[in-house]
Parts: C-alpha cells; structure tokens; sequence
C-alpha cells in the first residue's frame, strides 16, 4: 500500500492512499457468505447497514463516513520506557485504552472496529511477554463480558484462533458465539493474525472450490477471493489508525485495506483516548466528504492513478 503523507487537523496525520469516499462499489463481502469464523454463528447480522426502524441500534451519525476503522496499537513498550516501568505495564495500561475505545466506538455509532491485539510475529517475543499478554487477553474476554453483551456488541476473532492457549481460546469462543447476534457495533480482535498468512489461507480455500468443483478457475475474482477471507461479512477498511507515529502497515488488513485511509498519530498506545478517537474519524471523514484530491498526492480513483 503506497504512503504518501499528508496534511490534516489535530494531532494526528491522515495519509491517504486510496479515495474511495464512502464508495459501495467494492465487494464489501458485508452479504458474503464465507464460512464462520471459530465460534461464530452461521448468520450474522450485515454489518455498516441502516440499523431498522424501532431497532435500539445509535445508527451511524450523518458526519461519520467510517463504516470500519481497523487500530494499529503501536507504542505500548515505549510508554512503559518513558514511565520507567516494566514493558507488561505498559501492555496493562493499552489494555485500558482498549476498553475505552470500544466504549467510545460503541456510542459513536461506529459500525466495525478492528483491533490488532496480536500478530504472528508477536510470538517471536520474550515467553514472559506473550504469556502476559495470553493473560491480559484472558481478562479482558471474562472483564468486558458483561458490557459486550449488554450492549449489543457482536465480538469476532481473526487469525490463527486455534494458536491460543486454551485458557484464552474457550472463553474467546464463548463470548463470541454468545455475541453473535449483536447488532450494534462488530468488534473484531486480530490475534495470532497475520495480513499475508490470511491472505494464503484465502487462496488455499479458494483453491479447495475449484478442487471440489463449486468453482471454476475462470469464476475466480476478488468477489470470490474476499468470500474467503475471515473479514468478509465486515465491511472494507475505509480507516487504519496507527500510534506511536509510525507509518508501517506491519502486515495488517493487507486485502482489506486497498482503499483505507492511513492516521497516524504521535500518542503512544496508552496514551489514546476517546478524544483521540473522534479526531481521527473526524478528521478522515472531513477530507472523505471533500472527495478525492482533498488531500496533496491521494488516489483519484481514475484509471492511471495508482495514488503513488
Ligand atoms: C504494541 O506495543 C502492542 C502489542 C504488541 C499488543 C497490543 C496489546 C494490547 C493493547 C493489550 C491487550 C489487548 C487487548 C485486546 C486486551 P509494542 O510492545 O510493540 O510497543 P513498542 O513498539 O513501543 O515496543
């Protein structure tokens, strides 16, 4: 995906390599039929649809043109450095953040969040560090139970699910099939999740249609690559929020993310609020609603225009 930086309000630095404002065209896959994820019910509800009428669902307020904003939590080691505190500390207190952006996203009307909580590369790290980090998942499945239900909260999870400990695992796949109906806001956690590792899958499971005969090698489009992906009852990415300031996509949303918006913004992962949040949807929404070329170098959607 092509960076080019760019100027924007607040704190924060929207980059913006595709310009697809609000745009329907894309095989959203929200009416996909792709198989569950683990622990998911066969029918979930469309996710980024006009909630229906009489429904308790805040719908997505007339500013917000983020139907999916996928956070790259960035910067949870530095803060603990900064705070001379063990780096687990500083994973604790990203886990708050957590728990105050899913709120904010909830009631903001915000329709997909994902969150990258664990990648495949994070198990190359030191054994106390990713078994603190098992834990903190842990906590936050049984902690955040109650406000996930009670708020119509539909919880996911992508990536190699089958990797985490069972401890984790079991009660991750009950929320999630107790969740399922949930129409609010689908919260997807990325964990044991790798971009390019999804995208082999998807290939693989495409290749395995063509094996049994439910597809022919010439029916093979991004419609029906997308149908293959876990991600595809969600919505595309239309914003990935980086923090920490850096400007790397670190294997993340690879497919998905064609024509995301890229913010980064200074704030460590701890440091990110609720506050942040809604500058960030503000501020991408803003340059989505003055369309393409709001913003020096974006993609103008023309054929020829790569966006680079
Ligand atoms: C990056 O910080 C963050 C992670 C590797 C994991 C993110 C995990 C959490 C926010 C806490 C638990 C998650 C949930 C959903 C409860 P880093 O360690 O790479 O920071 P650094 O780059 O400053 O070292």
């Amino acid at each position: 995906m092509p960076l080019v930086p760019g100027a924007g309000p607040g704190t924060g630095t929207p980059v913006r390599p595709g310009s697809d404002l609000d745009s329907e065209e894309a095989p959203s896959g929200d009416e996909a039929g792709a198989g569950p994820a683990p622990g998911e019910s066969a029918s979930p509800p469309p996710v980024g649809e006009p909630a229906p009428a009489g429904s308790q669902v805040k719908q997505r307020p007339d500013w917000l043109r983020v139907r999916h904003a996928a956070i790259i939590m960035d910067g949870n080691g530095r803060w603990a450095q900064q705070q001379d505190l063990p780096r687990l500390e500083g994973h604790r207190r990203g886990a708050r953040s957590v728990r105050e952006v899913v709120q904010a996203a909830r009631e903001l009307g915000l329709p997909a969040l994902t969150l990258y909580a664990f990648s495949e590369q994070n198990w190359e790290r030191p054994l106390d560090e990713v078994q603190g980090l098992m834990q903190l998942l842990h906590d936050y499945v049984i902690e955040e139970r109650a406000e996930i239900l009670d708020n119509g909260i539909r919880l996911r999870a992508i990536g190699n699910i089958l990797r985490l400990p069972d401890f984790v695992k079991r009660p991750l796949q009950q929320l999630i099939a107790d969740s399922a109906h949930g129409t609010a806001m689908t919260l997807t956690l990325a964990l044991s999740y790798g971009g390019r590792e999804s995208i082999l899958e998807a290939v693989r499971a495409v290749a395995e249609k063509v094996r049994t005969g439910v597809l022919r090698p010439e029916q093979i489009d991004e419609a029906a690559l997308t149908e293959c992906f876990q991600t595809s009852e969600l919505p595309p990415v239309d914003l990935i929020i980086r923090t920490s300031g850096e400007l790397r996509t670190s294997n993340f949303l690879l497919w998905e993310s064609t024509h995301a918006e890229f913010y980064t913004t200074p704030a460590l992962w701890p440091e990110f609020t609720r506050a942040e949040l809604l500058t960030a949807l503000r501020s991408v929404s803003a340059s989505r609603a003055a369309g393409p070329g709001s913003v020096p170098g974006a993609d103008s959607g023309e054929p020829g225009d790569n966006g680079e």
